[in-house]
């Protein structure tokens, strides 16, 4: 079950006015295409690892567990502090998790989602008991500023939660994650890995989040419709059972098409993209926390998560808090 939940966001915000002065667009553009009004930036000394300790230890505190009670810190993030080692580990060291081990997981946009399913099945397999799960990115220090179609969409933060035991009434029901290999070049930053090393990758203009937008909005809508269907069916469960949806916050248009699919009313949506933008594998873990502390999420209520991300990737959660 979740015993708590935590999340952090850099000081600066943009807004979309800032962002008429730098690319030409228009709020009036920003807000019909996605529902986005502002975002929050990490400045140059902001660390993805600080961002994502300074959530991790705020889950640590709402579920009143020492650090050192932690089996496993697992982190979804594409814009990890180093690319080895883990920024996980970096994350273990800042809050003390002496007896945990620590890695990254790397599934974009769902990378929350696959860490929660992870993480369930460790505790539900006796190998762990107590498992912090981070979504944290820096997104902006990957975008490319002078690209309009890519630079308005994301934002940097994080979020935590801790995972223990379940109760046998509450704790997480069920988990779904897919991926299609076949689409990677729609979704990605193509350099500075072993493929084109990093002096390449910087001549080339290759060390930024690359997408082709309009497709990847096409596959979204599909698929994240698909995830929150195919785990309420298997679940014999319908909207009627669902206290709260919160979809990955990409796009409003994708976060309403997600609702339809499921015949979910717009009453039991989570909705915080006009706030930070798209922050990848922080929006799930940032918007539940958000949830829980405007009252929003309830003990007792059943949440659907779902999200769609580069790889493609795609899954879905039901969880019983
Ligand atoms: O996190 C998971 C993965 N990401 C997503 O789920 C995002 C998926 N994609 C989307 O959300 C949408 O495709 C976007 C918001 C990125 C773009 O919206 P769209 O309705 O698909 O627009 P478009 O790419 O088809 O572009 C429409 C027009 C184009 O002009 P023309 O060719 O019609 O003259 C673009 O050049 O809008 C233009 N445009 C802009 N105009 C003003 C593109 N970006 C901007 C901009 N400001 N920032």
């Amino acid at each position: 079950m979740i015993l708590g939940t935590g999340r952090a966001v850099p000081k600066r915000v943009l807004t979309n006015a800032d962002l008429e002065k730098m690319v030409e667009t228009t709020d009036q553009w920003i807000r019909e295409r996605t529902g986005i009004e502002r975002r929050f930036i990490a400045d140059d000394k902001d660390t993805t690892s600080a961002l994502c300790a300074e959530a991790g230890r705020v889950a640590l505190q709402a579920a009143q567990l020492p650090a050192e009670k932690l089996d496993a810190i697992i982190l979804a993030t594409v814009t990890g502090d180093v690319t080895f080692p883990s920024t996980a580990c970096y994350v273990q060291e800042m809050l003390g998790a002496t007896n945990a081990a620590a890695f990254d997981i790397s599934a974009a946009c769902t990378g929350f989602i696959y860490g929660l399913s992870l993480a369930d099945s460790l505790i539900a397999s006796g190998k762990a008991q107590h498992v912090l799960v981070i979504g944290g990115e820096i997104l902006t220090r990957i975008t490319d500023w002078t690209d309009r179609a890519t630079c308005v969409l994301f934002g940097d933060a994080a979020g935590a939660i801790v995972l223990g035991p379940g109760d046998g009434q509450r704790g997480v029901i069920d988990t779904f994650i897919k991926s299609d290999g076949r689409l990677t070049p729609l979704l990605c930053m193509p350099g500075g890995g072993t493929k084109v090393p990093y002096d390449v990758a910087v001549a080339e203009r290759l060390m930024f989040l690359k997408m082709e937008g309009r497709e990847v909005f096409k596959h979204a809508v599909t698929a994240m419709g698909d995830a929150a269907e195919h785990i309420l069916t298997k679940n014999n469960l319908t909207a009627a059972d669902i206290n709260l949806l919160i979809p990955h916050q990409a796009n409003m248009r994708i976060i309403n098409a997600t609702a339809k699919r499921v015949s979910m009313p717009l009453e039991k949506v989570y909705v915080n993209v006009q706030n930070y933008g798209n922050t990848s594998a922080a929006s799930i873990p940032l918007a539940m926390d958000e949830a829980l502390e405007n009252g929003r999420l309830q003990p007792g209520d059943r949440c659907l998560i779902v999200a769609f991300g580069g790889g493609f990737t795609w899954g879905s959660a039901i969880i019983q808090f």
